[in-house]
Protein backbone atom coordinates (compact mmCIF):
# COMPACT_ATOMS: atom_id res chain seq x y z
CA UNK A 1 0.00 0.00 0.00
CA UNK A 2 1.16 3.78 -1.06
CA UNK A 3 1.77 6.11 2.02
CA UNK A 4 -1.07 8.66 3.22
CA UNK A 5 -1.11 11.94 3.79
CA UNK A 6 -3.44 13.79 5.75
CA UNK A 7 -4.32 17.37 7.18
CA UNK A 8 -6.41 17.76 10.09
CA UNK A 9 -8.07 21.01 11.72
CA UNK A 10 -8.09 20.09 15.64
CA UNK A 11 -7.33 17.19 17.14
CA UNK A 12 -5.45 16.11 20.02
CA UNK A 13 -2.32 14.83 19.57
CA UNK A 14 -0.82 13.63 15.96
CA UNK A 15 0.31 10.58 18.05
CA UNK A 16 -2.71 9.61 19.65
CA UNK A 17 -4.45 10.33 16.71
CA UNK A 18 -1.68 7.87 14.62
CA UNK A 19 -2.28 5.14 17.44
CA UNK A 20 -5.95 5.30 17.50
CA UNK A 21 -6.63 5.32 13.82
CA UNK A 22 -9.48 1.75 12.88
CA UNK A 23 -7.55 1.96 9.35
CA UNK A 24 -4.66 -0.50 8.28
CA UNK A 25 -1.32 1.39 8.19
CA UNK A 26 1.14 1.95 5.39
CA UNK A 27 4.78 2.64 6.57
CA UNK A 28 4.94 6.33 6.12
CA UNK A 29 1.66 7.04 7.02
CA UNK A 30 1.51 10.78 8.16
CA UNK A 31 -0.67 13.19 9.77
CA UNK A 32 -0.24 16.50 10.42
CA UNK A 33 -2.17 19.17 12.85
CA UNK A 34 -3.23 22.61 12.23
CA UNK A 35 -4.41 22.73 16.25
CA UNK A 36 -3.46 20.23 18.95
CA UNK A 37 -5.00 20.42 22.13
CA UNK A 38 -2.91 18.03 23.75
CA UNK A 39 0.41 18.07 22.26
CA UNK A 40 2.77 15.86 23.99
CA UNK A 41 6.81 16.08 24.50
CA UNK A 42 8.32 13.40 26.90
CA UNK A 43 7.43 11.99 30.39
CA UNK A 44 3.61 13.50 29.51
CA UNK A 45 5.35 17.03 29.48
CA UNK A 46 3.31 19.31 26.89
CA UNK A 47 4.32 20.55 23.78
CA UNK A 48 2.85 24.05 22.86
CA UNK A 49 2.06 25.92 19.84
CA UNK A 50 0.85 28.62 18.47
CA UNK A 51 -1.78 28.47 15.49
CA UNK A 52 -0.40 28.46 12.04
CA UNK A 53 3.18 28.83 13.65
CA UNK A 54 4.27 25.59 14.56
CA UNK A 55 4.45 22.30 12.03
CA UNK A 56 3.17 19.11 14.52
CA UNK A 57 2.64 16.03 13.17
CA UNK A 58 3.39 12.00 13.51
CA UNK A 59 4.41 9.16 10.93
CA UNK A 60 3.88 5.64 11.28
CA UNK A 61 6.67 3.16 10.99
CA UNK A 62 6.75 -0.63 11.66
CA UNK A 63 10.18 -2.34 12.79
CA UNK A 64 9.67 -5.91 11.75
CA UNK A 65 12.63 -6.90 13.87
CA UNK A 66 11.15 -5.63 16.86
CA UNK A 67 12.70 -2.95 19.28
CA UNK A 68 15.99 -4.14 18.30
CA UNK A 69 15.34 -2.82 15.05
CA UNK A 70 14.41 0.19 16.04
CA UNK A 71 17.65 1.23 18.34
CA UNK A 72 18.81 5.07 17.51
CA UNK A 73 15.58 5.78 15.26
CA UNK A 74 15.28 9.16 17.47
CA UNK A 75 18.73 10.18 16.53
CA UNK A 76 17.51 9.16 12.95
CA UNK A 77 14.41 11.41 12.80
CA UNK A 78 16.86 14.19 14.45
CA UNK A 79 19.28 13.49 11.26
CA UNK A 80 16.15 13.62 8.39
CA UNK A 81 14.87 17.41 10.22
CA UNK A 82 18.38 18.68 10.23
CA UNK A 83 19.11 17.02 5.75
CA UNK A 84 15.42 18.47 5.22
CA UNK A 85 16.58 22.21 7.21
CA UNK A 86 19.62 21.83 5.00
CA UNK A 87 17.27 22.07 1.91
CA UNK A 88 15.33 24.65 3.25
CA UNK A 89 18.46 26.72 3.21
CA UNK A 90 18.66 26.55 7.12
CA UNK A 91 22.62 24.91 7.71
CA UNK A 92 22.56 25.82 11.30
CA UNK A 93 20.40 23.41 12.81
CA UNK A 94 22.26 21.09 15.52
CA UNK A 95 20.88 18.36 17.46
CA UNK A 96 20.72 17.10 21.19
CA UNK A 97 20.59 13.65 22.38
CA UNK A 98 18.33 12.05 22.11
CA UNK A 99 15.24 13.34 20.89
CA UNK A 100 15.58 17.58 20.31
CA UNK A 101 17.19 20.13 17.43
CA UNK A 102 19.20 23.21 18.35
CA UNK A 103 19.31 26.64 16.21
CA UNK A 104 22.11 28.08 18.10
CA UNK A 105 21.52 26.84 21.60
CA UNK A 106 18.01 26.99 21.84
CA UNK A 107 15.23 24.37 20.92
CA UNK A 108 13.87 24.70 17.37
CA UNK A 109 11.75 21.12 17.67
CA UNK A 110 11.76 18.35 18.96
CA UNK A 111 10.97 14.39 18.76
CA UNK A 112 9.00 12.14 20.52
CA UNK A 113 8.22 8.70 19.29
CA UNK A 114 5.66 6.27 20.89
CA UNK A 115 5.87 1.89 20.39
CA UNK A 116 3.14 -0.23 19.87
CA UNK A 117 3.99 -4.02 20.03
CA UNK A 118 5.21 -6.95 22.61
CA UNK A 119 9.27 -7.99 23.10
CA UNK A 120 9.91 -9.99 19.99
CA UNK A 121 7.23 -9.23 17.64
CA UNK A 122 7.05 -6.46 15.00
CA UNK A 123 7.40 -2.78 16.66
CA UNK A 124 4.80 -0.30 15.44
CA UNK A 125 6.14 3.35 15.98
CA UNK A 126 4.90 6.78 16.17
CA UNK A 127 7.31 8.97 15.19
CA UNK A 128 6.18 12.59 16.46
CA UNK A 129 7.56 15.67 15.55
CA UNK A 130 7.31 19.24 16.90
CA UNK A 131 9.12 22.27 14.74
CA UNK A 132 8.45 25.97 15.60
CA UNK A 133 7.92 27.97 13.15
CA UNK A 134 7.07 31.53 13.94
CA UNK A 135 6.55 31.20 17.62
CA UNK A 136 7.86 34.63 19.33
CA UNK A 137 9.94 34.06 22.84
CA UNK A 138 8.91 36.79 24.17
CA UNK A 139 5.09 36.30 23.92
CA UNK A 140 5.54 32.44 24.50
CA UNK A 141 6.84 30.39 27.53
CA UNK A 142 7.32 27.15 26.85
CA UNK A 143 9.99 26.45 30.09
CA UNK A 144 12.77 26.44 28.21
CA UNK A 145 15.15 28.62 25.86
CA UNK A 146 13.50 28.08 22.60
CA UNK A 147 13.78 29.67 18.97
CA UNK A 148 12.16 29.08 15.23
CA UNK A 149 12.65 29.11 11.84
CA UNK A 150 11.49 32.29 10.92
CA UNK A 151 14.69 33.31 12.68
CA UNK A 152 16.26 32.25 9.68
CA UNK A 153 14.29 32.03 6.83
CA UNK A 154 11.99 35.65 8.12
CA UNK A 155 8.53 35.90 8.07
CA UNK A 156 7.40 34.27 5.15
CA UNK A 157 8.37 30.73 5.97
CA UNK A 158 6.62 28.31 3.76
CA UNK A 159 6.00 25.76 6.36
CA UNK A 160 4.60 23.49 3.56
CA UNK A 161 7.68 23.57 2.11
CA UNK A 162 9.45 22.22 5.33
CA UNK A 163 7.11 19.53 6.10
CA UNK A 164 7.61 18.03 2.63
CA UNK A 165 10.99 18.58 2.90
CA UNK A 166 10.91 16.02 5.75
CA UNK A 167 8.48 13.80 5.41
CA UNK A 168 10.61 13.15 1.95
CA UNK A 169 13.79 12.64 3.97
CA UNK A 170 11.79 10.33 6.17
CA UNK A 171 10.63 8.31 3.34
CA UNK A 172 13.93 7.92 2.22
CA UNK A 173 16.14 7.45 5.16
CA UNK A 174 13.49 5.11 7.06
CA UNK A 175 13.75 2.28 4.62
CA UNK A 176 17.59 2.44 4.58
CA UNK A 177 17.43 2.46 8.45
CA UNK A 178 15.06 -0.55 9.09
CA UNK A 179 17.94 -2.43 6.74
CA UNK A 180 21.54 -1.23 8.09
CA UNK A 181 20.08 0.00 11.26
CA UNK A 182 22.56 2.96 12.86
CA UNK A 183 25.88 2.18 12.52
CA UNK A 184 25.68 4.19 9.18
CA UNK A 185 24.98 7.35 10.59
CA UNK A 186 26.65 7.58 13.88
CA UNK A 187 29.04 9.76 12.18
CA UNK A 188 26.68 12.53 10.61
CA UNK A 189 24.93 12.20 14.54
CA UNK A 190 28.21 13.18 15.91
CA UNK A 191 28.84 15.74 13.19
CA UNK A 192 25.94 17.80 13.99
CA UNK A 193 25.39 17.62 17.98
CA UNK A 194 25.48 21.03 19.49
CA UNK A 195 27.45 18.86 22.67
CA UNK A 196 30.02 17.57 20.47
CA UNK A 197 32.93 17.38 23.31
CA UNK A 198 31.45 19.97 25.48
CA UNK A 199 31.00 18.84 29.56
CA UNK A 200 27.23 17.88 30.27
CA UNK A 201 25.32 17.18 32.86
CA UNK A 202 22.91 14.17 32.65
CA UNK A 203 20.21 13.93 34.71
CA UNK A 204 18.88 10.07 35.37
CA UNK A 205 16.03 10.16 38.23
CA UNK A 206 17.43 11.86 41.14
CA UNK A 207 21.02 11.28 39.86
CA UNK A 208 23.37 14.35 38.24
CA UNK A 209 26.24 12.86 36.50
CA UNK A 210 29.03 15.22 35.29
CA UNK A 211 31.08 13.71 32.17
CA UNK A 212 32.52 14.72 28.58
CA UNK A 213 30.06 14.42 25.68
CA UNK A 214 31.89 11.90 23.72
CA UNK A 215 29.48 10.89 21.06
CA UNK A 216 27.44 7.72 20.80
CA UNK A 217 27.03 4.25 19.81
CA UNK A 218 25.48 2.18 17.43
CA UNK A 219 22.30 1.75 19.50
CA UNK A 220 21.85 5.61 20.27
CA UNK A 221 23.43 5.15 23.74
CA UNK A 222 25.34 8.19 24.84
CA UNK A 223 28.84 7.97 25.50
CA UNK A 224 29.73 10.01 28.63
CA UNK A 225 33.33 10.18 29.70
CA UNK A 226 33.85 10.32 33.65
CA UNK A 227 36.94 9.90 36.20
CA UNK A 228 35.53 6.10 35.66
CA UNK A 229 35.94 6.12 32.29
CA UNK A 230 32.79 5.97 29.71
CA UNK A 231 29.47 5.11 30.55
CA UNK A 232 26.72 4.53 28.62
CA UNK A 233 23.04 6.17 28.63
CA UNK A 234 20.05 4.68 27.28
CA UNK A 235 17.59 7.54 26.02
CA UNK A 236 14.19 7.19 27.27
CA UNK A 237 15.09 7.88 31.09
CA UNK A 238 17.61 10.43 31.56
CA UNK A 239 18.10 14.19 29.73
CA UNK A 240 21.26 16.13 28.65
CA UNK A 241 21.93 19.42 29.92
CA UNK A 242 24.86 21.83 29.41
CA UNK A 243 27.44 22.07 32.45
P1 LIG B 1 14.94 16.18 27.43
O1 LIG B 1 16.37 16.56 27.34
O2 LIG B 1 14.62 15.25 28.53
O3 LIG B 1 14.37 15.80 26.10
P2 LIG B 1 13.22 18.44 27.25
O4 LIG B 1 13.09 19.63 28.12
O5 LIG B 1 13.54 18.67 25.83
O6 LIG B 1 14.27 17.50 27.91
P3 LIG B 1 10.96 16.86 26.54
O7 LIG B 1 10.03 16.12 27.41
O8 LIG B 1 11.75 16.14 25.53
O9 LIG B 1 11.91 17.66 27.48
O10 LIG B 1 10.14 17.98 25.78
C1 LIG B 1 9.09 18.65 26.35
C2 LIG B 1 9.59 20.01 26.70
O11 LIG B 1 9.63 20.77 25.51
C3 LIG B 1 8.70 20.79 27.62
O12 LIG B 1 9.03 20.54 28.95
C4 LIG B 1 8.97 22.23 27.23
O13 LIG B 1 10.01 22.78 28.01
C5 LIG B 1 9.50 22.13 25.81
N1 LIG B 1 8.58 22.71 24.84
C6 LIG B 1 7.25 22.68 24.78
N2 LIG B 1 6.79 23.33 23.71
C7 LIG B 1 7.89 23.79 23.06
C8 LIG B 1 8.09 24.54 21.89
N3 LIG B 1 7.09 24.96 21.12
N4 LIG B 1 9.36 24.82 21.55
C9 LIG B 1 10.41 24.41 22.28
N5 LIG B 1 10.29 23.70 23.39
C10 LIG B 1 9.04 23.39 23.78
C1 LIG C 1 9.81 16.73 22.95
O1 LIG C 1 10.52 17.71 22.75
O2 LIG C 1 9.70 16.17 24.01
C2 LIG C 1 9.02 16.16 21.83
C3 LIG C 1 7.89 17.02 21.41
C4 LIG C 1 7.11 16.35 20.31
C5 LIG C 1 5.91 17.14 19.90
C6 LIG C 1 5.23 16.54 18.71
S1 LIG C 1 4.03 17.61 18.00
C7 LIG C 1 3.45 16.32 16.99
C8 LIG C 1 3.42 15.07 17.86
N1 LIG C 1 2.18 14.99 18.59
C9 LIG C 1 2.37 15.13 19.90
O3 LIG C 1 1.47 15.13 20.75
N2 LIG C 1 3.69 15.26 20.16
C10 LIG C 1 4.48 15.23 18.96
Amino acid sequence: PYADISVLQVIESTNTELKNTDRVRANGDTVLAEIQTAGRGRHGRQWLAPVGGSLTFSMYWRFNDGYQGMAGLSLLVGIAICRALRDCGVEEARLKWPNDVYLYGKKLAGVLIEVEGQIGAPADCIIGIGLNVMVPAHEYDVGQPHTDLSQVLGPDVDRNEVAARIIEQLWTLLPDFSQRGFEPYIEEWQHLDWFADRTVVIKTGDKRISGINRGIDASGALLLETADGITRFHGGEVSLRAN
